[in-house]
């Protein structure tokens, strides 16, 4: 499972903007086995940083973009290949909290290796989510991102913001609109 956060994100590039610029970027970022990874298999977490930071340097647009871009489309690739974790019968904000209960710790029995982060949830009420992001990866704008294609796949719009706490977490806020 680790490996489709690589295999999907060279879908999406290749989808948006062709097969030239996937080959450039798996070129210019030097990968182990030549980007070769099977969804199944795992992968260095650094080498999807480097392959971001090459992308964003040949099409000009900024790393935090290209990371929100790719959580939204992460999503609905996730949720399709682990249709288990779909629950239309729950809110979004209810959904977005089972993540760190139900949801990645299912992923984590199903894929002993994956690197999940923890959310601590601060507040929770109908319409409004607090929580800390917390992650070795720390990687907010991919959360966002996720966060943003799991409101599209429910259908329910929310304002999403994040922020640095002083203690290394990032808090997230979503609230309804
Ligand atoms: C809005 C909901 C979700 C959020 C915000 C979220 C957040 C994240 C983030 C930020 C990561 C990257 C690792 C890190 O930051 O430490 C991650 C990894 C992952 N998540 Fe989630 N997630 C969500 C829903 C889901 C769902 C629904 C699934 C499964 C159907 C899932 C399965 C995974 C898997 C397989 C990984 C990769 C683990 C690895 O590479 O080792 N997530 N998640």
């Amino acid at each position: 499972m680790r490996g489709m956060v690589f295999t999907e994100l060279f879908e999406l590039i290749e989808e948006k903007f062709g097969y030239d610029m996937l080959d450039g970027v798996i070129e210019a970022s030097n990968l182990e086995n030549d980007g070769a990874y099977a969804a199944t298999g795992s992968y260095p977490f650094e080498e999807l940083v480097t392959i971001v930071t090459n992308l964003s340097q040949k099409t000009d647009i900024p790393v935090p973009q290209l990371l929100e871009v790719y959580g939204e489309y992460l999503f609905g690739r996730l949720i399709k290949a682990l249709p288990q974790f779909n629950n239309p019968d729950i809110s979004l904000l209810k959904f977005i909290e089972s993540v760190e209960d139900h949801i990645h710790v299912q992923v984590k029995k199903l894929y002993p290796d994956a690197e999940l982060p923890t959310f601590e949830i601060i507040s929770s009420n109908d319409d409004e989510l607090k929580f800390n992001y917390v992650s070795k990866k720390n990687i907010p704008n991919l959360a966002k991102g996720l966060i943003k294609g799991a409101s599209t796949h429910f259908n329910q719009n929310v304002e999403i913001e994040f922020e640095p706490t002083n203690d290394g977490k990032t808090l997230f806020t979503v609230k309804r609109i």
